[in-house]
């Protein structure tokens, strides 16, 4: 049984991301989305929240579940028991950060392997932050994320600009 973790912040998941899970899908066994806490991120929705709205994007995939964690990502791999973690690189200003990563994740736990896999070049210059800033300031962001998410987005903006 092949089985990876493909952990991010997800916040929220755009079509880049739904790329990656779906191409992963069909090359894994199972492919685990793990929602986790990045502390050098501030979000616009709970670690739930974005584990819900994932589990509706993903689930014409039968062979990928949604689970969310707070904690190391080398804990995550045991309890999880996967083989690899799956990473996605856009663009070659994602590999310093990527190759970081995965060095400390190996240093921690020499088992902890990285995959990577590029998504579309379509969506390569797509990143939730740039998708969060653009729907706070009231831009069109429906074409690069998933339809769960497009209205999870809109409502959560209309409720932050009602407490204005
Ligand atoms: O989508 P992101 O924000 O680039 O994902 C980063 C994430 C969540 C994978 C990373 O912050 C992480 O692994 N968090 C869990 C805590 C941890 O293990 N940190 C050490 C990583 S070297």
């Amino acid at each position: 049984m092949r089985r990876v973790l493909y952990p991010g912040s997800f916040d929220p998941m755009t079509n880049g991301h739904l790329d990656l899970v779906e191409r992963a899908s069909k090359l894994f066994d199972e492919v685990i989305v793990g929602v986790a806490v990045n502390r050098t991120k501030d979000v616009l929705f709970s670690l739930e929240e974005r584990a819900e709205i994932i589990k509706e994007c993903t689930s014409h995939m039968m062979n990928v579940q949604v689970k969310a964690f707070d904690g190391l990502l080398v804990d995550a791999i045991v309890n999880y028991k996967v083989n690899a973690i799956l990473r996605g690189l856009r663009a070659f200003s994602d590999f310093e950060y990527e190759l970081q990563m995965a060095l400390m994740n190996r240093s921690l736990n020499e088992e902890c392997e990285t995959i990577f896999m590029m998504p579309t070049p379509l969506n390569s210059f797509v990143s939730s932050s740039i998708i969060k800033e653009t729907a706070l300031l009231g831009g069109d962001y429906s074409k690069y994320v998933p339809e769960a998410v497009s209205a999870a987005l809109a409502k959560r903006i209309k409720g932050i600009k009602n407490n204005d």
